[in-house]
């Protein structure tokens, strides 16, 4: 039913001259990774093939009209519009509008729920690489370095935090550590010769959501292969020496001559 009224509705429009409206955009939404931001829409059902799309933002905290974006003025189905530098500061709240358009015809516009940089931008995880130290694990971060980042020096005070967790391969057993942020971090008591995966996360003042990195595998020290063999040294040592004072024990109780006493409490020396 619908369908045919919108087909008649064409055809007047065509040979008449009456106007059909356009439909406005639908699904207007910002999203935002590492402070880049992003704005994307869907046409409006039986928009015709040739429609264009245009953007305006607001900054809600200043009485000032709409303002168009330049570079999203003449955007076609399925491009998205890079806000980065419209929504530069990141402690503002704004609003973004999108209106079709065609040669004839302009539609309503759709506007976007209210957008905060700093709690609606998701941080991904700094680059991180790990080794071990003995009882403990090393840990060096490079730093998130995309665009959007770059324009906010002060950012880097931002992400205080550096949410560590830490996981023993062996039985799962894990715990989560939360750091000052600084771009290298020993994690301490951890056990010698064991496997443990660390996975980080930069956590700010603020609500927004970050993501932790892929889990990177280390052993704290060279693995238990080595270690057998120096606790078997000082097991032999141990066993001759036993046996050494074994032997002098008798010897003395014999009344052995005094030279061969001195010598074998000479080589037995080493024991203690
Ligand atoms: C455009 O907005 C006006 C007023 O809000 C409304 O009456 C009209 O139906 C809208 N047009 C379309 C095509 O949605
Ligand atoms: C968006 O703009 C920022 C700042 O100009 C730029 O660094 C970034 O690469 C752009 N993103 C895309 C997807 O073009």
């Amino acid at each position: 039913m619908e369908l045919w009224t919108l087909l008649l509705l064409r055809l007047l429009h065509l040979q008449l001259g009456v106007s059909v409206p356009l439909p406005p955009p639908s699904d207007v939404s910002i999203s935002s990774f590492n402070m880049e931001h992003s704005l994307s829409f869907l046409p409006g059902p039986q928009s015709p093939d040739h429609t264009r799309f245009t953007i305006q933002t607001l900054r809600l905290s200043r009485r000032k009209p709409w303002r168009s974006v330049a570079a999203c003025s003449e955007l076609t189905v399925g491009q998205t519009c890079n806000l980065t530098r419209v929504f530069r500061d990141p402690f503002q709240s704004y609003q973004a509008r999108v209106q079709a358009f065609t040669s004839s015809q302009t539609s309503n516009w759709t506007v976007s729920g209210v957008f905060q940089p700093l709690t609606d931008t998701v941080f991904g995880p700094p680059g991180l690489s790990v080794s071990g130290c003995g009882n403990c694990l090393l840990l060096q971060l490079t730093p998130l370095t995309t665009g959007g980042l770059q324009q906010h020096k002060q950012l880097r005070d931002l992400y205080r935090n550096l949410d560590i967790q830490v996981k023993r391969t062996r039985d799962g057993a894990q715990f989560v550590l939360s750091v000052p942020y600084t771009e290298h971090t020993v994690i301490s008591y951890l056990q010698t010769g064991v496997e443990y995966c660390v996975s980080v996360r930069v956590s700010s003042l603020f609500t927004s959501t970050s993501l932790y990195s892929q889990p990177q595998c280390v052993y704290t020290s060279p693995p238990p292969p080595g270690l057998t063999a120096v606790l078997m040294v000082f097991g032999l040592v141990g066993a001759l020496c036993a046996l050494g004072l074994l032997f002098i024990g008798l010897v003395i109780f014999r009344g052995g001559r005094s030279f061969r006493r001195r010598r074998l409490l000479t080589a037995l020396s080493v024991c203690l």
